[in-house]
């Protein structure tokens, strides 16, 4: 059976990609074949492609880390024809591609949310979950690029498990449909003024957790409104310049700064781990902020 799939055979950008036709080989024991649904566009494929990740990327691949599809062949016992499915992990031959073909074990099956929805399950929804496990009990998170869809994925699980939660945008113009959707939040413009304010909302609900996409001046911040003992944690770096830390706040008040990486978290997990936590998504009605679809 032939199909279409997304090459990149040398560092590109994604208008540089090829569009390749290849063929599927015989269905083995235990594999499942997959016609792909959607497929998320993130910014670790983009740097994957420009080979600009913390991985290096090995040319030529498929590119593509998550999506959904539905089985349309089956020799693995727990899958039928019909069920939707998103891998488990990132699959050999990425996910830009009309069809999947590989072992039923790395393929979660979808129980109760729609094709669109399981696209992005396993990397921003797991990712916002996971780190919110750092969240001791007490206190309050702070998130910045809240309007992102992992910040929409953080705010949906922090309402849903009444954490109070701060949450910073850079753009003025996104904080009235963000707060509409999350009226529990408390919702702020990025920026210096924003200090005082959060300074005031803290001295009520100490911010214990801080979650940083951003980098440069917003991780700063962030770090000068943690309260003592408190814990940064960066996952991304939007911004594209470093966090800078502070001497006093390292030493007065012994933060804690760390990195998530899904990747290596998922490393140490078992398979049962994740696909419980997957369950615990699906359950949520996570919300997600408006993306522009395209047709491969
Ligand atoms: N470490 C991990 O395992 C892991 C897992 C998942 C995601 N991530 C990372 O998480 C980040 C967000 O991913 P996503 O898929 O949720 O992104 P997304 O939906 O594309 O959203 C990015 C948002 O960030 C805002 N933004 C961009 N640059 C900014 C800046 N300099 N300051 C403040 N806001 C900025 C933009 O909003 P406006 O333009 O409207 O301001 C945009 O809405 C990415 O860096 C991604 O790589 C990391």
């Amino acid at each position: 059976m032939k199909f279409r799939k997304a090459l990149a055979t040398e560092p590109c950008s994604l208008n540089q990609l090829e569009i390749v036709e290849a063929e599927l080989g015989e269905l083995h024991e235990g594999e499942i074949r997959v016609k792909m649904a959607y497929a998320p566009i993130r910014h670790s494929d983009l740097n994957h492609l420009s080979d600009n990740y913390g991985t290096a990327s090995c040319y030529p691949f498929t590119p593509g880390g998550e999506g959904s599809g539905w089985v349309v062949e089956s020799r693995h016992s727990a899958f039928s024809e019909g069920d939707l499915v998103i891998p488990l992990n990132r699959m050999e031959e990425g996910t830009w591609s009309e069809m999947w073909q590989a072992s039923g074990d790395l393929f979660y099956k979808v129980q109760s949310i729609s094709a669109k929805q399981a696209a992005t399950l396993r990397i921003n929804a797991l990712s916002a979950l996971l780190m919110l496990e750092n969240y001791r009990g007490e206190g309050a998170v702070l998130v910045n690029a809240a309007n992102s869809h992992i910040g929409f994925c953080l705010l949906t699980i922090a309402q849903e498990q009444s954490i109070p939660i701060v949450a910073t945008v850079r753009n003025e113009s996104s904080m009235a449909a963000l707060q509409a959707e999350f009226p529990e939040a408390t919702i702020r413009l990025d920026d210096r003024e924003m200090i005082e304010e959060i300074q005031a909302f803290a001295q009520k609900t100490p911010i214990n957790l801080a979650l940083n996409a951003v980098g440069g001046e917003s991780g700063f911040r962030q770090l000068n409104l943690l309260n003592k003992g408190g814990t940064q944690i960066t996952y991304g770096g939007l911004s594209g310049s470093p966090t800078k830390t502070s001497a006093s706040a390292l030493i007065f008040k012994n933060l804690t700064i760390k990195g998530f990486w899904l990747q290596s978290e998922l490393e140490k997990m078992t398979k049962t781990e994740v696909c419980q936590r997957l369950r615990t998504l699906e359950a949520l009605d996570l919300k997600t902020p408006e993306v522009e679809w395209f047709t491969f």
